[in-house]
């Protein structure tokens, strides 16, 4: 594993918990994980659980007796650790988004195309698409349950930066980034809406804003928590390279039409992603902050029955759940990505590829270059090209 810190940990725990909860093909052994300070990553090998420690990725990618590589760095480093992994015929987790261009995207799923000739698996780190309620969403949408599907609601908002004193953490600058609100969140509904309709967005009308335009510099400030003062008394400012809130209408391939919020500014949205999709035939909704719960209305039962019910996805027959408690004993955010590592030993085990692809991950991809663009440009349509079309081999 490289980086230790948010996803690090919660990457950590999941593949301390995977063989302990599913009886899978292939055991995973915890050999090394990367930081750049030898110290602090020493500390995160023993506390995480890892056998040893190391400063320089190049190094761990060489080692003989590492399969996998699983990148929970920022997005400015995707690209290069997945790459140079990719080459030397490790299997690699990526977390999301992909990568900060759609170009470094682009060559990151032309190298899985090649990587996985030689059996060489790529996954990115979409961890909501295993939330098990979310996955019953799209099997029902995929069983046809909703008809023909109309309408996709989908927000994603937080509310960490709101003060403007917080400070210029990697999220807020575009070379560590690659955008704000709209990479860091925005990229988890538009992969979660793909998902569950099966349908791609086609074209988007954006607009985004930057509200807090310049923000305090401080010391060793990382990810969603800020690091100490510099000490200076006349504290430094930097520019926010970044968007605070994206919010785009768009269009799907199969008829839909969507709408779509991410933002770091929802004051008093601590981390409220929810999603609806209405069809012909019924309506499912989505809440991450009820995460054990789905809604349905299903219209084609008699009028005087219709209404919303509440399905509790805790049974031993929902996605997932048959490795955990009895029914109605709830699980929590963390047991996404042990579904995620599930999913994707299972897969290395048995020589298939892994869901989602980084060609599904250059999809995303293609979209939020396609809000960026819609932005610049006074919020005029922009297509969005199908991302294996895009990618030469
Ligand atoms: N799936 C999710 O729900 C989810 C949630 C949060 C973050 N993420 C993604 O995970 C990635 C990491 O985010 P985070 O919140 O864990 O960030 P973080 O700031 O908490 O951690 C980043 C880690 O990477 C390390 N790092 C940075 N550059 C490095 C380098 N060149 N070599 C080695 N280590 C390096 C840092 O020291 C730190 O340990 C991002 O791509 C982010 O978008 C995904």
């Amino acid at each position: 594993m490289v980086g230790y810190a948010f996803m690090g940990a919660a990457h950590s725990q999941a593949w301390r918990t995977v063989n302990r909860v599913y009886d899978l093909p292939a055991r995973v052994r915890m050999a090394a994980i990367c930081g750049r300070d030898p110290e602090k990553v020493a500390d995160a090998a023993d506390r995480l659980g890892w056998e040893s420690a190391m400063t320089d990725w190049r190094e761990l990618i060489a080692r003989d007796d590492i399969d996998l590589v699983d990148v929970c760095t920022p997005g400015d480093s995707h690209a290069e650790i997945t790459l140079a992994a990719l080459a030397a015929g490790k299997h690699v987790l990526c977390e999301k988004p992909l990568a900060n261009t759609v170009a470094e995207a682009r060559a990151m799923t032309a190298a899985a195309a090649v990587a996985q000739a030689a059996g060489v698996r790529s996954m990115c780190g979409f961890n909501y698409r295993r939330v098990p309620a979310v996955t019953m969403m799209q099997q029902l949408v995929a069983d046809g349950r909703l008809g023909t599907i109309r309408h996709v609601r989908a927000v994603y908002l937080q509310d960490w930066i709101v003060d403007p004193q917080f400070p210029l953490v990697w999220r807020l600058q575009k070379d560590k980034a690659g955008s704000g609100a709209l990479g860091d969140i925005g990229a988890h509904i538009i992969d979660l809406t793909q998902f569950v309709t099966g349908q791609r967005i086609a074209g988007v009308s954006a607009v985004t804003e930057t509200f807090v335009k310049e923000r305090p510099l401080t010391a060793g400030s990382t990810g969603l928590a800020a690091g100490g003062p510099t000490g200076d008394t006349e504290v430094a400012t930097g520019p926010v390279t970044v968007d605070d809130a994206a919010v785009f209408v768009a269009r799907l391939d199969g008829g839909a039409v969507a709408t779509y919020e991410a933002s770091r500014f929802a004051t008093g949205r601590k981390n409220a992603l929810r999603v609806e999709v209405n069809g012909s035939l019924g309506t499912l909704v989505f809440d991450l902050e009820r995460l054990n719960e789905l809604e349905y209305y299903d219209a084609t039962r008699p009028a005087a029955e219709q209404g919303f019910s509440r399905i509790l996805v805790t049974e031993g027959d929902h996605p997932y759940m048959s490795a955990w408690w009895p029914p109605g004993h709830l699980i929590g955010y963390e047991h996404s990505f042990t579904h995620q590592m599930r999913d994707l030993v299972e897969a290395i085990a048995l020589g298939v590829d892994p869901a989602p692809s980084f060609a599904d991950a250059l999809q995303v991809q293609l979209v939020l270059e396609a809000v960026e663009r819609s932005a610049r440009l006074g919020s005029s349509w922009a297509e969005v090209e199908p991302a294996l079309a895009s990618v030469a081999v």
